[in-house]
């Protein structure tokens, strides 16, 4: 059987919604997205600073697409969470406003926000009050296909991401390495269902603490935020150098009930790659399991875009495990409702 077809026969029973086809899609997604991109004909705004405004599943997008761009930013690329913008924002900034629904409170606070500061606006979602402000107010708009969970639109919040930072001149434009990356994952994919199926074995009933460095930070972070809302479990993400000098002590207490999940790129500092050896050999007594994963791949963006996916996948067959429904996010719709509209 092949790696899809065991990890189909795990999640499938639990997955009425058809997630984790979904998942796979990625690399249409990220082919669908280039093209909704081109469709939108988007106009210069050359800025000094870009920023992504976005909560969740609509704002790991940003920080991806600092990561896969990397040194070759020229200029700042922020990634905002939250309702307001840093004091410090250039006057002009380009703001992407970016949200799945349309009706993130934060995200709709960040664009007016912008407005006030008199930044150049992009707006990337499917609808909601965020795609009627942008129409009133003339804002340009990469129109996002509806009905998928916000998180699953990870690509096309890449892609919006990586082209924002081309339109405010703070790096190069990078839909070719997009798009052979949609093509490295296409081919990868039976090998990463594979990978997903091990690792949920691996990581078992134990929480799982990711880290990861440099490109794989926000990957760490991914991975995490996927298996809290995919598998409803908990998980938490952490970097390096940062944890070598504090979090890896406390692993001494962890008795067995975390499993260390590292992250880790071909193309990392070779002193970030010793300290990620080295942590896994340190935390290895203490921990369920050490498991070392590193992302294949010519750039970085096929790179980083492979350990979203294989994580993503990962998620699935860690909630397939628990008998768990991955789409519904039933603790953060509670939480929306309990809040209420913002007066
Ligand atoms: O995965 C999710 O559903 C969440 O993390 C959402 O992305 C988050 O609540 C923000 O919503 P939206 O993406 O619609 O702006």
């Amino acid at each position: 059987m092949s790696g899809i077809e065991r990890l189909s026969k795990l999640v499938g029973p639990h997955d009425p919604s058809g997630l984790l086809a979904v998942v796979l899609a990625i690399p249409d997604h990220l082919r669908d997205a280039l093209w909704r991109i081109e469709s939108a004909r988007l106009g210069s705004l050359e800025a000094p600073a870009a920023m992504v405004c976005g909560m969740g599943g609509s704002a790991i997008g940003g920080s991806l697409a600092a990561a896969a761009l990397g040194d070759r930013l020229t200029k700042p690329l922020l990634t905002v969470r939250g309702y307001e913008l840093p004091p410090w924002s250039p006057a002009g900034s380009a703001v992407l406003c970016s949200s799945y629904s349309g009706d993130t409170e934060e995200t709709l606070a960040c664009y007016s926000a912008a407005e006030a500061l008199g930044a150049k606006r992009l707006v990337a979602t499917t609808g909601g009050e965020l795609a009627a402000a942008a129409r009133r107010d003339g804002v340009p708009v990469i129109g996002l296909p509806a009905g998928m969970p916000p998180r699953a639109a990870v690509a096309y919040m890449f892609c919006a991401a990586a082209e924002l930072a081309a339109l405010a001149g703070a790096a190069v434009r990078i839909n070719t390495e997009v798009d052979a990356a949609a093509a490295h994952l296409q081919a990868r994919s039976e090998t990463l269902a594979d990978r997903a199926l091990e690792l949920a074995d691996a990581v078992g009933d134990a929480v799982p603490v990711i880290y990861g460095a440099d490109l794989t930070e926000p990957v760490a972070y991914r991975w995490k935020t996927q298996v809290n809302e995919n598998g409803k479990l908990p998980a938490y993400a952490s970097s390096l150098p940062e944890a070598t000098h504090n979090e890896i002590a406390g692993w001494e207490g962890a008795q067995g009930r975390l499993a260390c999940v590292l992250l880790e790129d071909s193309d990392q500092h070779p002193r970030e790659r010793r300290r990620s050896q080295a942590t896994g050999e340190l935390i290895a007594p203490h921990a369920s399991e050490v498991i070392r994963v590193e992302a294949e791949g010519e750039t970085r963006t096929a790179r980083i875009l492979e350990l979203v996916m294989l994580g993503d996948l990962l998620s699935l067959a860690l909630a397939a495990r628990h008998g768990i429904d991955p789409s519904p996010i039933e603790a953060i719709d509670a939480l929306k409702e309990r809040l209420g509209r913002p007066a």
